[in-house]
């Protein structure tokens, strides 16, 4: 039996992966970063579909940090010319596969083309849902806890809710992922072992999965290898085996 067909039960409602190595895989090539990033973009395209094939409903990747700004600015306008690029690309194949474009960040801090693009896309697949694609841009977690407590305290200030209301579901609910479920996993390549303020709130039960492989360089077979290994754990959610069984 391939990995694939092994592949078939306990598949990740919510896939969230942290993209990691295209530079050290240009410099191990002797290419300009801009190249790595262009077949990391490559990598975006393979793992979509991949996911879409596999019935993994939402697909979040963190393509762009809020730290990301303080790249040469080079880096910073290759990164987004690349963007714009591959979202005019891939528009009509998340049509096709039913793919539904969502961003989480900072929007109105990119680039004005880059922001036109995305909302545009965004629009034109917003009825579409055999997978939720959702890409962090200018984001940062602990920028996105700030800005939903500055929201509930607004609120709270004018009498629209109570603190002592104030619950996980009500924080959930104010996050820039308030229609999304928690991550199931969390994959990062190249052999880093950090979160960098990604999703904070929403891997509080995430199953944590690192690939030496860097970004470029990862293939299907990488991500069935990952989903695999997820379907070997035991997630308890803080119950004991015997409770689940
Ligand atoms: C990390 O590699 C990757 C990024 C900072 C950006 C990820 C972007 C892409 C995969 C391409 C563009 C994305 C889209 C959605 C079109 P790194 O530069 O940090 O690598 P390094 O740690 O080896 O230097």
């Amino acid at each position: 039996m391939s990995i694939k067909e092994q592949l078939n039960t306990n598949i990740p409602k919510h896939l969230a992966i942290i993209m990691d190595g295209n530079g050290r895989w240009a410099k191990s090539k002797g290419l300009l970063r801009a190249l790595g990033h262009e077949s990391g973009t490559k990598t975006v395209n393979r793992v979509v579909d991949a996911c879409r094939d596999l019935g993994i409903e939402y697909l979040t990747l963190y393509a762009f940090s809020t730290e990301n700004w303080n790249r040469p600015k080079l880096e910073v306008d290759t990164l987004m010319r690349l963007l714009v690029k591959s979202l005019k690309r891939e528009l009509s194949n998340f049509i096709k596969g039913g793919i539904r474009l969502n961003v989480i960040g900072n929007i109105d801090a990119l680039p004005k083309k880059a922001k036109e693009e995305l909302l545009s896309v965004m629009e034109k697949t917003k009825d579409l849902d055999t997978v939720v694609l959702t890409l962090a841009l200018s984001y940062g977690a602990r920028e996105e806890l700030v800005n939903t407590v500055q929201e509930l305290a607004e609120k709270a200030k004018n009498n629209l809710i109570s603190p002592h209301l104030i619950t996980e579901d009500v924080i959930k609910e104010h996050l820039y992922t308030k229609n999304i479920p928690d991550v199931d996993l969390l994959i990062r390549t190249s052999g880093e072992q950090r979160i960098s303020n990604f999703l904070l709130w929403q891997i509080a039960y995430a199953e944590l999965y690192f690939t030496p492989v860097l970004w470029p360089d990862f293939k299907e077979e990488d991500l069935y290898e990952a989903l695999l290994n997820y379907q070997q754990r035991e997630r308890r959610f803080g119950k004991t085996s015997e409770q689940l069984s």
